[in-house]
C-alpha cells in the first residue's frame, strides 16, 4: 500500500503569511488596524464574519486578541479551507469554516447563523466584478445589526491617479519591498502555488479549485477604493470612509 505523506501544514500557512506580508508590506498594520476597530465597537461576545477568509490568517488574529470571540471565515477555495481547518482548526469551537462562493446570490444562507456582530476581509473583495461586490455588501448589511461595522483592508487604487502619482507609488513599493527581510526557504505567491500543488494529498482538492477558479488568480475587476466606498453607500451603510491608507493599501470602514 502506497502512503500518502501528510504535508506540513504550519508550514505552508507560514509560507503563505510570509508572501502575502511580502506583497502587502502594510499587511500587519492593516490587521491591526481591524482589530483596533473592533476592540472599540463590538460587545464582549461577538461573532465576526471574515469574507473571503483564506487560510484564515485575519480570524486568528481576532481569536487570540479577543478570547470571547467567535469567527465563521468563508471561502470558496477547499485547499484553503484545508490549511485553515488543518492549522487554525476550530479553536475549541470559536472558529467556523463555511465553504460559500460570494459570487453566488445564495452565499449568506450557508452561513450557520443570521446577524453577526460585524464583518471583516482583508486582501479578498478585489477578485469580485463590480455587481458582485455590490450584491455582497448588501448582504453584509443586512447581516449586520444597526450600527454593526464592516471593515475591508485590501490594495485599493484610488479613481484618478495621474501617472507621476503611480510612477511614484510604485517606486516607494519596489523600495520598500527591496528592504524586506526574506528568511531561506522564502517563496512567492506562484512559488508558494506551484510547490503546493505538488502535495500529493491535495490531488483531489487542487482539482476542485480549478473548476472553481480556472486560473490562479482569477481577479474579476478592478475597482478603486471610491467604486468600494460608493457600492458600500448603496448598500446602505450610513457611515463609510477611508479609515487608514499606505500608499494604495486601505482599510474601509462601513457603519450601519
Ligand atoms: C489573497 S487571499 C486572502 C486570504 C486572507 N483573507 C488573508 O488576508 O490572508 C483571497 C481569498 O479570497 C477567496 N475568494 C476569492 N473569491 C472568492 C469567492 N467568490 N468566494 C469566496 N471566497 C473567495 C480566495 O479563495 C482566497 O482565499
Amino acid at each position: 500500500m502506497v502512503r500518502v505523506r501528510t504535508p506540513r501544514w504550519a508550514v505552508w500557512v507560514e509560507r503563505w503569511d510570509q508572501q502575502q506580508q511580502d506583497s502587502f508590506p502594510a499587511r500587519e498594520e492593516r490587521f491591526n488596524t481591524i482589530l483596533e476597530v473592533l476592540e472599540t465597537r463590538i460587545p464582549r461576545k461577538f461573532t465576526v464574519l471574515d469574507l473571503g477568509c483564506g487560510p484564515g490568517s485575519l480570524s486568528l488574529r481576532v481569536l487570540r486578541r479577543f478570547p470571547n470571540a467567535r469567527s465563521i471565515g468563508v471561502d470558496v477555495d477547499p485547499v484553503m479551507l484545508k490549511l485553515g481547518q488543518e492549522t487554525v482548526g476550530t479553536v475549541g469551537g470559536r472558529m467556523r469554516w463555511v465553504s460559500a462562493d460570494l459570487r453566488h446570490r445564495d452565499w449568506a444562507s450557508k452561513l450557520p447563523v443570521r446577524k453577526v456582530n460585524a464583518s471583516i476581509s482583508t486582501n479578498a473583495l478585489h477578485w469580485l466584478a463590480p455587481e458582485k461586490l455590490r450584491r455582497v455588501y448588501h448582504d453584509v448589511y443586512n447581516l449586520l445589526p444597526r450600527r454593526g461595522v464592516f471593515l475591508n483592508g485590501d490594495w485599493l487604487p484610488a479613481k484618478a491617479e495621474g501617472p507621476m502619482t503611480q510612477h511614484l507609488f510604485l517606486r516607494i513599493y519596489r523600495q520598500r519591498q527591496r528592504q524586506i527581510h526574506r528568511p531561506v526557504g522564502w517563496i512567492d505567491w506562484n512559488q508558494w502555488w506551484r510547490q503546493l500543488e505538488r502535495e500529493p494529498s491535495l490531488r483531489d482538492l487542487f482539482a476542485m479549485r480549478r473548476r472553481i477558479f480556472p486560473r490562479l488568480h482569477p481577479r474579476e475587476a478592478h475597482l478603486s477604493a471610491e467604486d468600494h466606498l460608493r457600492a458600500l453607500r448603496r448598500a446602505g451603510f450610513r457611515e463609510v470612509r477611508v479609515l487608514t491608507q499606505n500608499l494604495d493599501d486601505r482599510v474601509l470602514l462601513a457603519i450601519k
